[in-house]
């Protein structure tokens, strides 16, 4: 078998001990999840945390989520209010990140929650991630495998693609079923707020915890210089691909590229064109929005046109990833 770096290898257990041990001596592996491929380094350790940071371009004051596979080994890491426990229980394995005051003796790298005392934590609903982090003994800091910026990846050849050989090994999980990141809640204060939309709908976390969500307020002013409420990865523009993105297009316009979501827009026949989902479905469409994107670009347009996505459900967090893609970069 290929274990040169950069190669994808089959989510087998020979695969799944190899990536092991290669994170045990500092290296980095991409594994599926159900929501995208993450770029994973052991979390304890500096050194490998740096390298994330290297291989993405991402910039050191955005700070990582920590994967672990039991909530025992969540709240050795982070102070878990009865809110934050309560969503644990109710959701992990699953698209849900939940950011909790890291402990005193907290082993997860400073570098990699940028200096914080928070820490973003979550359990990933994979067996491969799961196989992985049982493997492995340690929590994985793991951001999206992908160049920074840019389009998360839904695909072993995605990572390839962006970030080649940086990565020492691409376990090969084959596309992600939901698509889409997880949900972000910070559960620092009595309520939590959510800081990202995604993979785990408002409805249901609203449906737990019998109340409206707060939604952190764009622009707010930060009153510390830590503010625990700030996500501080959201930026504007981010999940781009190279191409312009025009959302809400009702039709196609000349050198286009289309993103259909139910029926067909009208645009010239010659204009490439997906759909999302053709029946207007919100689950597929999130689980082929990444795909998709990268897929268009690659058709050389200069702008991809997209149909409305409506705001409920999954709608939330799919019209959160477009808005960053068509924000000015
Ligand atoms: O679905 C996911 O969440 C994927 C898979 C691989 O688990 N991961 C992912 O990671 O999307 P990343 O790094 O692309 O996005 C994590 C976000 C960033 O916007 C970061 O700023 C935020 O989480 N974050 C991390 N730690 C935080 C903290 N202590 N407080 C607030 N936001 C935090
Ligand atoms: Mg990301």
């Amino acid at each position: 078998m290929n274990f040169n770096p950069g190669a994808i290898s089959p989510s087998d257990e020979t695969g799944i001990a190899r990536a092991a041990e290669l994170l045990r001596s500092g290296g980095l592996v991409a594994m599926p999840t159900e929501t995208v491929y993450g770029l994973a380094a052991d979390a304890t350790n500096d050194l490998a945390v740096a390298k994330i940071f290297a291989a993405k371009g991402r910039p050191s004051f955005n700070p990582l989520i920590a994967h672990v596979a039991s909530l025992r080994e969540a709240m050795a890491l982070g102070q878990f209010s009865p809110k934050a426990k309560l969503l644990a229980q109710t959701f992990w394995p699953g698209p849900l990140t939940l950011v909790v005051h890291a402990r005193q003796d907290c082993p997860v790298s400073l570098l990699a929650r940028a200096g914080l005392n928070s820490l973003a934590i979550r359990i990933p609903a994979h067996n491969v991630a799961l196989a992985l982090l049982k493997a492995v003994k340690t929590p994985l800091a793991a951001p999206s495998a992908n160049r920074s910026g840019h389009v998360s990846p839904t695909l072993a050849q995605h990572v390839a693609a962006d970030l080649g050989p940086s990565v020492d090994l691409i376990l090969d999980g084959g596309p992600c079923t939901l698509g889409v990141e997880s949900t972000i809640l910070s559960c620092l204060e009595d309520e939590p707020v959510l800081l990202r939309p995604g993979g785990l709908t408002r409805q249901s976390i609203e449906a737990v915890l019998q109340s409206p969500l707060a939604k952190q307020t764009q622009g707010k002013e930060q009153n510390k210089e830590d503010d625990p409420l700030l996500a501080p990865g959201l930026m504007a523009s981010h999940y781009a691909p190279h191409a312009k993105v025009r959302l809400n297009a009702r039709e196609g316009l000349a050198g286009e590229a289309i993103l259909d979501f139910g029926p067909a827009m009208q645009a010239p026949s010659s204009a490439p064109r997906l759909s999302l989902s053709p029946s207007g479905n919100l689950i597929e469409a999130s689980a082929n929005l990444f795909a998709a994107l990268r897929q268009l670009d690659h058709s050389g347009c200069h702008t991809i046109a997209i149909a409305p996505i409506p705001p409920h459900d999954l709608g939330e967090a799919i019209n959160d990833r477009l808005a960053r893609a068509a924000a000015p970069r």
